[in-house]
């Protein structure tokens, strides 16, 4: 499973990214006004330290969503043209898919949603499974069906899980076979994380320390 950092601060790309283990960024207009720098110099700089940056179209008419997503894929060959999932969004996906430019598909919300993305063409799809929960529901279900649904057919769209909330986000979509899970910075720091593993390695060096040994 690939993982990516779901934000807009570069300082905390280059963190994770220090530990080898970081495939992509996903930045969306919430992260980027939270951070309050520069879109395009935050991509940039980001396209430096992973191979995966989406960099969200805010257009919403087809012809304004073809202008940004190329001058958006001009910018860096790390880049990837986040689109809506509207039905303007899926003609600018099919635009790009043939034009060989990577593309996410955001705010997927259903499997028929995913499905018309993937046949649009879309190099990957984000359903966003914390709203889900936020009202009410179990978002992973939803990655569920459409992993379900994936294995019917031969679609090469990758399903990213986004709007993680925590660990067992990660955890349920590795254990589904999701393609890609996009973490924020928060939870991501709890990744490596466990009490047993502190309790265990104090005990080795607490009894290390009495063997007298250096
Ligand atoms: C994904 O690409 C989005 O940036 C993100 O996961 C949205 O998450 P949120 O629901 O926490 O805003």
């Amino acid at each position: 499973m690939k993982l990516f950092l779901d934000t807009a601060n570069v300082d905390h790309v280059r963190e994770i990214a220090a530990l080898g283990i970081l495939d992509g960024v996903t930045t969306n207009p919430s992260l980027v006004l939270k951070e309050g720098k520069d879109f395009k110099e935050t991509v940039l700089a980001m396209c430096e330290l992973v191979k995966e940056v989406s960099a969200q179209v805010t257009a919403t008419d087809v012809e304004g969503m073809k202008t940004q997503a190329l001058e958006y894929a001009g910018w860096h060959k790390h880049v990837v043209v986040k689109v809506p999932m509207t039905t303007e969004g899926l003609k600018t996906v099919r635009f790009l898919s043939g034009k060989q430019i990577k593309t996410n598909v955001t705010l997927v919300f259903s499997v028929p949603q995913a499905i018309l993305a993937a046949k649009a063409g879309a190099t990957m799809i984000s359903p966003f499974v914390g709203r889900i929960d936020d009202t009410g529901g179990d978002g992973m279900l939803l990655i569920a069906d459409i992993l379900e649904a994936w294995r019917h057919y031969d679609f090469d769209t990758q399903v990213l899980v986004a709007s993680v909330r925590k660990p067992e986000h990660v955890t349920r979509a590795a254990t589904m076979g999701a393609h890609i899970c996009t973490i924020p910075f928060a939870v991501f720091q709890h990744l490596s994380q466990h009490p047993l593993t502190d309790a265990g390695l104090k005990k080795f060096l607490d009894d290390w320390e009495k063997t007298k040994q250096s």
